[in-house]
């Protein structure tokens, strides 16, 4: 077997996973979430690359010839030196593939004002990646950027609406909407934050769109595999999905559903 691999620091990358199959589900998918070590948002680009890294050689092992950095963590604070300097020098028939350029290469078709904001991790906005990669693509557009740092601990806790989960999503919001009268287009740059969509925008004080990444991604992967055929040949198709994590087994199975939107049965890696 050699299944395409997603890659998470936990939970979040299952809402991309989520949308990948549904657009690709003939393919054979692996997915770890390194549940042990997150959250990845708050860690140093030192970490954030080792960890990304040691993962990645995992999936390598487990017989996957493509990897999808479903985390905007990993993808901003590891891919380019995976893609640059480890690919290339020690498997260079093996891709690894992030979830910043999906987006980013798309996101000035969204916008009319020529005004975009970015929710993210503290550690996504800290790169700066987003904001350099639309600036490219995308040479007009303003990018203004907001970190939410208490929203990914809400929503693993569970907690998508109610009075102070309220709070914390207007009080981002308004910092961001403070930057910039004109933004009109959101982009949700965080695999998690996809899960408080309704509370964002019930507190959101301007009508703007909220894009959100996974059909991004999973439109982005299908044209990748139809532009490199010899990648594609090398993803086998027997519509396997096979979950693991690095922490308790029994948490990822009982918090996992609520991410992918079916029941995930899981195996314990030990990393
Ligand atoms: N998956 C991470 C991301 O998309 C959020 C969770 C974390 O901080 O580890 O940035």
């Amino acid at each position: 077997m050699q299944p395409i691999g997603i890659f998470d620091s936990g939970y979040g990358g299952l809402t991309v996973m989520k949308e990948i199959v549904k657009e690709l589900p003939s393919y054979d998918y692996l997915y770890l979430g390194d549940n042990a070590r997150a959250p990845y948002g708050t860690r140093s680009f030192d970490t954030v690359y080792k960890y990304t890294w040691q993962c990645v050689q995992w999936f390598f092992s487990m017989g996957c010839p493509l990897v999808v950095l479903a985390c905007n963590t990993a993808s901003a604070k590891a891919l380019r030196t995976i893609q640059q300097n480890d690919l290339p020098a020690l498997y260079p028939d093996k891709k690894v593939l992030g979830v910043i350029r999906p987006t980013t290469e798309v996101i000035g078709k969204f916008t009319e004002s020529g005004s975009v904001g970015i929710l993210a991790t503290r550690g996504t906005v800290e790169s700066g990646s987003y904001k350099v990669e639309i600036e490219r693509f995308f040479p007009g557009v303003n990018v203004h950027q907001q970190a939410c740092p208490v929203w990914v601990p809400l929503i693993e806790n569970r907690e998508l609406e109610g009075a102070g989960v309220d709070y914390f999503v207007s009080k981002y919001l308004q910092e961001l909407f403070s930057q910039s009268d004109h933004i009109d287009t959101v982009l949700l740059a965080c695999t998690h934050y996809p899960l408080l969509i309704d509370t964002i925008r019930k507190n959101s004080p301007r009508e703007v769109q909220f894009i959100s990444q996974g059909g991004l991604v999973a439109q982005s992967l299908k044209d990748y595999l139809l532009r490199h055929p010899e990648v594609d040949v090398a993803c086998s198709r027997g519509a396997s999905r096979r979950f693991y994590t690095t922490d308790s087994v029994l948490d990822f199975n009982s918090n996992a559903s609520l991410f992918y939107g079916e029941p995930v049965e899981s195996l314990h890696l030990d990393l």
